[in-house]
This record gives C-alpha cells, structure tokens and sequence, in this order.
C-alpha cells in the first residue's frame, strides 16, 4: 500500500513536467515542497535557479548546488510549486502549517503559474477544518484575537514559534469557510494581521493530486 509519502514523492516528481527550461523556479515551503526540491536536483543543469518562499527551502536548494535568487533580482516568474493544508476543487487553499504564508503569497503572486502539490487527504469540500494560520506583528496579538473571535473563530498562539519575518503566527480553529475569498480580504483589513493563510483571491492554477491510482490533474 502506498503511504502518504509515496503518494507525495508522486507529485513532485510529475511537477517537474511544468517547469520550463532555463527559468528561475519559485518553490514553497514544507515536506511536499521539500520532495520538489530533490525532484528539481535531478534536472538542475536545466534551469537557472530558484526563489525561496522560506530560509529552509533555501537551505535545502543551496545543499542541492541550486542557486538560490532574490525574489526583487528574478522579476516575474513562469511557475511557483508548493503543497497545501487543505484545498477544494475550487483550487482555493488554506496554507501555513509551515509558518511560511507570507513569502510563499508573496512569490506565488510574482509567478504566473501556481502548481498546487498535495496528497489525496488535503482535498476537501469546504475550508477550515484545518486551523487558520495567520501571520500577526506581535504588539498586535490581543487586539486581532479579538476581532478574530468576532468573526467566528477560536485564534490560538502557535507556542514557541517565530516566522522567517519575526512575527507570530496565530492558528484559528473552529472556521467553516463557505466564502474563502471574502472571507482572505476581511482579515486582510485587521490592523496588525500581516497575512493570512488563505490563498483564494489567488488560487491555484494547477492541482496535482496523488492518489492510490496515480497523480489526477485538477484546473480551474
Ligand atoms: C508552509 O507554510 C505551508 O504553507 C505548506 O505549504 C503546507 O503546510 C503544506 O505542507 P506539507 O507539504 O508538509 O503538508
């Protein structure tokens, strides 16, 4: 039977399909992202380098030989590959178990293309089982807890936990999301957040989902 892992190593491999030759590749953050970047060794005299969306990802890339760009130095570019916590058919997602939501909106949003790699468990109907990640400047911690209770949700501190920018991140719980791209600007507006961990107003482009029978491709 094929674990998670296998399941995961399927759809990094099968991502590389999407990068071009010659480009500056963005890569996400995490375990599925982590397999991209050992897929991407394996052709790494055919492209020229990578953004990071974190300090890990440029660690393992740089371990690799892969030469790791500035996201200001590489301009725009063709593809952006990363995994997901949860995600529907809609191609929105709900990322930042990883604590990296900001650099990988950042870059996604400087990527033509988003390649969204997942295993078959993050599909799901509708978002927020999984809790929220959101990206908060610390003297703002209290005040956007607040608001974040009067919006519905339970926000919990990630303990001992400071992101790749020196924030805090906070996980809220108890969200059913029925409006995900609403919902992504409203905590937008919240003095204090610095990113949310919704990824809807840019969804993905391209899901590769691995499954028991194999790697199903998912547009919008
Ligand atoms: C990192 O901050 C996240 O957005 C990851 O993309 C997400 O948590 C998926 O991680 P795994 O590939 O480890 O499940």
């Amino acid at each position: 039977m094929l674990s998670q892992d296998d399941l995961k190593r399927a759809v990094a491999a099968a991502a590389i399909a999407y990068v071009p030759a010659d480009c500056i590749v963005g890569v996400g953050t995490g375990s599925t992202a982590n397999m991209f970047i050992d897929e991407l060794a394996k052709i790494k005299h055919k492209i020229r380098g990578a953004v990071a969306s974190s300090e890990a990802s440029a660690k393992r890339l740089q371990a690799h030989g892969i030469e790791v760009f500035s996201l200001n130095d590489a301009g725009e570019m063709p593809v952006y590959v990363d995994g997901a916590d949860e995600i529907t058919r809609h191609l929105h997602m709900v990322k930042g178990g990883g604590g990296a939501l900001t650099r990988e909106k950042i870059v996604a949003s400087c990527s033509q293309k988003f390649i969204c790699l997942c295993d078959a468990s993050k599909l799901v109907d509708v978002l927020g089982k999984f809790p929220l990640p959101i990206e908060v400047i610390p003297m703002a911690r209290s005040g956007v807890a607040r608001q974040l209770i009067a919006l519905g949700g339970q926000p919990k501190l990630r303990e001992g936990f400071t992101t790749d920018n020196g924030n805090i991140i906070l996980d809220v719980h108890g969200l059913q999301i029925m409006n995900p791209v609403e919902l992504e600007s409203a905590l937008d507006h919240i003095a204090g957040v610095v990113t949310n961990g919704l990824f809807a107003r840019r969804a993905a482009d391209v899901l590769l989902l691995g499954t028991p029978e194999g790697v199903k491709t998912y547009t919008v």
